[in-house]
């Protein structure tokens, strides 16, 4: 009898292991998303303004970038560099969804490349 409640209590420690191996990411994996290399692209801003109208940007940081939910984003490019907008973009940032599974990468640096031109 005790056996048994052995074993159940070891099934549940496995099960709860393997939750918590796939819901904690790696250290390796967390190192390796900290910071997002961008792509070499040649700015388009006629893509850009595609892809932010196509990506549902402009619901959260307005149809002018003015800010809505997300804050406006008129003049980012004098605070933020390239990099860093395609870091944010391609990870989220708190109410600031992931892009990474929506855009591609070349996408995503044309669209901080442009952002990061408005200063
Ligand atoms: C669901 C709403 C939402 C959508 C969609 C969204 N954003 Fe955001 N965005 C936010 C919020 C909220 C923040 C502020 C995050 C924070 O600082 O905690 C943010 C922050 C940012 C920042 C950093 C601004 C700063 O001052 O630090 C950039 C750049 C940005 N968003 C670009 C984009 C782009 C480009 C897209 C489309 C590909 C996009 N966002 C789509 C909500 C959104």
């Amino acid at each position: 009898m005790q056996k048994w409640i052995f074993s159940g209590v070891l099934v549940i420690a496995c099960v709860f292991a393997i939750v918590l191996m796939f819901t904690l990411p790696g250290k390796e994996q967390v190192a390796e998303q900290e910071k997002p290399t961008m792509p070499e692209v040649t700015m388009d801003a006629t893509a850009a303004e595609a892809t932010i109208k196509a990506q549902s940007c402009i619901s959260c940081h307005g149809d002018q970038l003015q800010g809505g939910v997300g804050p406006n984003l008129q003049k980012i490019g004098s605070q933020l560099s390239a990099e860093e907008i395609y870091t944010i973009v391609t990870k989220g940032k708190g109410g600031m969804p992931s892009f990474k599974d929506k855009l591609k990468s070349e996408e995503i640096a044309n669209v901080a490349q442009w952002l990061a031109a408005k200063k």
